[in-house]
This record gives structure tokens, C-alpha cells and sequence, in this order.
């Protein structure tokens, strides 16, 4: 599908955004292999979200959704069943690298495998640990999916990632759950911290001791209700909307605010952006609130901050749509220490430069990040999305800003995160 924007006066109202993508496939893993049923309000319609309902039910969990509310019943740490089919994750790299160390743990033969996308993304950095915990894993060219595992029983490891992923330390941490004795991760670049949260949560033993994480193996974990706040990386779209469209007033009511993913709003709180928070709260260890953004002239007035090191990590998603934001800056943007981005579900850092070059911006390529000279006005293009949701988001929102028609191609890849993305922007401003 084509869509097609064109440039807004203005952006108005209140955002209703899915359930946390990265909280809603942990809440429905632990809740498969927790002992009862656990119910989940506001769990992510998004495809990748359900990408992972579906692998559970193939592994015999009895999962049943009515509108945003999931009920689990869950088999029990290890009462999952061997499937009789290739489990298939779709495009989600959550999926395969989580539900993996699940896998690992389980004395049974499993496949997992993904979409085109997917099955080039790198899966050697969860094959490496899980082989050192002794789980038995092929895979294609070395370490593309299709996965094959043949678990069972594991050694208790001591891991130090080698990238900062969220992704590898939730697998690791998982599988730790079905190791003789503790299981230990290394972390010297932090990452969200949802596995450790929601570990905790659903009755695991977890502990933080300076970088390290550890788990304790089972016995159980027990069944919880709980609610999913909203998609942070889903409201950043609409908060740099906001900052690009005059006279833009956004609302977003219960938005996650854990402080892992918070320094999206750290960071736009520096770059000067109108955002408040109110009624914050918390609910099963995750922070959350209401946003409400309004534009402000001279954001685009200066510099933004750069992005890089450990900001990068925090950034990682948000990176395409803050991008926009730099091209708009007047004095432009520096994206370093973001190599990661070209093995996501594109090549970003690719994707990124092409479409904003399309739009009339001057950007330069870098191996690991993006330079952005700044200032240049958009003019509307045709947006070649690669299926790859942010990037489609990311320019549905340059488009806004710019001028002329803008065409997004295959446009409905914006489901794999944010079903409902494109009326949630038209009930907002664009007709
Ligand atoms: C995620 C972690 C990040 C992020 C992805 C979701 C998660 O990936 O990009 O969208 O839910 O753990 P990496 O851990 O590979 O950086």
C-alpha cells in the first residue's frame, strides 16, 4: 500500500498508542511458562507482538486475546511442548532472540525461523552463549535463522556481552532460568531493562551487582494481571511531529516512562523541545505517565545534541525519527557509535541517508552513524520504506514538514509496531 501525505498546518489532540512492544513479548513469555493464568491488559496488537502469541500457542500454550486483553495459561517453567512444526517469528528479532533462550531450556527439538527481513539479521551473538550453556543450535551460514535447537538441561554461564543488546542479555537471562546454579550477564553499556523488571515481576530471583545481572534457575514463576503501558518509541513520532508542524498541541496519555527508554525524553528535553510529564505512576516495575508536547520556535533554531556512545544504545529506535528531526535543525545533527542500526530490520543508517537525500537533505553517510550539515527544507518524495516500520514512520513524519505530496511505499510494515499508525496521524492533523 501507498501512502500518501501531504504538508499539516497544524497537529492537534490525543494520541492513543498500542501497548509497549518489548514489555508485551516479555509479559507473554514469562506468562507461557508461569504456573496459572495470567492476564494482560493492553498488550501490543502489534504483528511482532503477535508473532509471539503465535510460536507460544505452537509450543501448546493456551492463549486467548479479546481486543487488547491476552489471558495465558501458562505450562509451567518447563511444560512447554515440542512443536510439530518450524516456529516462524516473523520480523521480529525479539521473537527469535528471546523465545530462543526459552527454547534452549527445553529437552526437546525445536526450528525457528523469520521473514526475508529476519533471516539475514545476525544470530550469532545468541548462538554463541547458548552453545557455551550447552544447548545444541544449528543454523544457516553460520548463524542466520533458521534456527535448530535441541535443549535440555544448562550449564550456569558467566557472559559479558559483546554488543549492548537488550535482545542478547534477555536471551541469556532466560535461559539462565533453567541453569545449574546462577546465571550472570555482563552489561557495560545499559540497556532496557524489561527482562530484569518483568523477571522479577512474575516471581524470579534477580539481582544487579554493578554491570552484572544474575539470575537465579526456577523453581516457578507464578501468574500475574498486569497492563502494558504505551509504546514510548511509538509516542516519538508524534512528539518530533509536534516539534516540526507550528502550532502543534499533542496529548499521549500513559506512555511507559521506564528510565532505560526515558532518555528519548531526556534527550528532547536538551534539544529543547515543549514536553511535559504528569501523573506519573507505576505499575509491576514500570514507570509510566502523560505526555503532552507543544511546538516551540526556536528548537530548530541551533544544534541538536549529538548522539553517541551510550546515548546511542538508549536512542537505538528512535534514531530514524530523530534523524528527521536533525535534518530540520539549523545547525544539523551528528549520529555516531550506531553501527548496530545496520543490522536491524534494515540497514537504517542506509535507509535513513537515501530517503532524506530523496527529500532534498544533505546527509552524509558514515560507517557507524549519520552526519546532518542541518537546514535544509524537505520537499515531498517517494519514500522507499525497504518494510521496515520506523523508517516508514520516520518519514510519514518528514512529510508533514515538508513540501509537497509525499508517497510512503508499502506502508502497512507500520503494523509491525504500531497498528493503527496511520488514523492515529490522520485523527491528529493530516486529512
Ligand atoms: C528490543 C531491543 C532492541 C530494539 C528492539 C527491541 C527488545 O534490539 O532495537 O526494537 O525488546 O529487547 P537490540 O537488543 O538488538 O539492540
Amino acid at each position: 500500500m501507498i501512502h500518501l501525505l501531504n504538508p499539516v498546518a497544524s497537529l492537534s489532540g490525543v494520541v492513543s498508542l498500542p501497548g509497549d512492544k518489548s514489555i508485551s513479548h516479555r509479559y507473554a513469555m514469562l506468562a507461557a511458562i508461569a504456573d496459572g493464568t495470567s492476564v494482560i491488559a493492553h498488550f501490543a496488537a502489534s504483528r511482532d507482538c503477535h508473532s509471539t502469541l503465535q510460536s507460544l500457542q505452537a509450543l501448546g500454550v493456551e492463549v486467548c486475546a479479546s481486543g487488547e486483553t491476552v489471558t495465558i495459561a501458562g505450562r509451567g517453567l518447563r511444560g512447554l511442548k515440542a512443536p510439530e512444526a518450524m516456529l516462524d517469528a516473523g520480523n521480529s528479532g525479539t521473537t527469535i532472540r528471546l523465545l530462543s533462550g526459552i527454547l534452549a531450556g527445553h529437552p526437546f527439538a525445536s526450528s525457528i525461523t523469520g521473514d526475508e527481513s529476519l533471516s539475514r539479521r545476525p544470530m550469532g551473538r545468541i548462538i554463541r552463549p547458548l552453545r557455551e550453556m550447552g544447548a545444541r543450535i544449528d543454523s544457516r551460514a553460520g548463524e542466520l535463522p533458521p534456527l535448530h535447537i535441541q535443549g535440555g538441561d544448562l550449564e550456569a554461564i558467566r557472559y559479558k556481552l559483546p554488543v549492548a543488546s537488550a535482545q542478547v542479555k534477555s536471551c541469556v537471562l532466560l535461559a539462565g532460568l533453567y541453569s545449574k546454579g546462577a546465571t550472570a550477564v555482563e552489561e557495560t553499556i545499559p540497556t532496557r531493562d524489561h527482562t530484569e523488571i518483568a523477571l522479577r515481576d512474575f516471581g524470579a530471583a534477580v539481582w544487579n551487582s554493578g554491570n552484572w545481572i544474575e539470575v537465579e534457575p526456577g523453581p516457578k514463576l507464578k501468574a500475574r494481571s498486569l497492563t502494558v503501558p504505551c509504546d514510548l518509541s511509538g509516542a516519538a513520532f508524534f512528539l518530533v511531529a509536534a516539534a516540526l508542524v507550528p502550532g502543534s498541541d499533542l496529548r499521549l496519555p500513559g506512555v511507559g516512562l521506564n528510565p532505560r527508554r526515558r532518555e528519548l525524553l531526556n534527550y528532547l528535553l536538551r534539544a529543547g523541545l515543549d514536553i511535559t510529564v504528569e501523573n506519573e505512576s507505576e505499575e509491576a516495575g514500570e514507570a509510566r505517565g502523560d505526555l503532552r508536547v507543544r511546538y516551540r520556535a526556536d528548537v530548530l533554531g541551533g544544534t541538536l545534541p549529538p548522539i553517541r556512545g551510550n546515548e546511542t544504545a538508549s536512542l537505538i529506535d528512535e534514531i530514524p525519527v530523530l534523524a528527521v528531526l536533525g535534518s530540520q535543525a539549523a545547525g544539523g545533527l551528528e549520529i555516531s557509535d550506531a553501527q548496530e542500526l545496520r543490522v536491524k530490520e534494515s540497514d537504517r543508517l542506509s535507509a535513513i541517508s537515501m530517503n532524506l537525500r530523496a527529500m532534498g537533505a544533505e546527509v552524509v553517510e558514515k560507517q557507524d552513524g549519520l552526519s546532518m550539515p542541518g537546514g535544509s527544507r524537505l520537499r515531498g518524495a517517494e519514500i522507499t520504506t525497504r518494510n521496515d516500520h520506523r523508517i516508514a514512520m520516520a518519514f510519514a513524519v518528514a512529510a508533514l514538514a515538508s513540501s509537497g505530496e509525499t508517497r510512503i511505499h508499502d506502508a502497512e510494515c507500520a503494523d509491525v509496531s504500531f497498528p493503527g499508525f496511520w488514523s492515529a496521524l490522520s485523527r491528529v492533523g493530516p486529512a
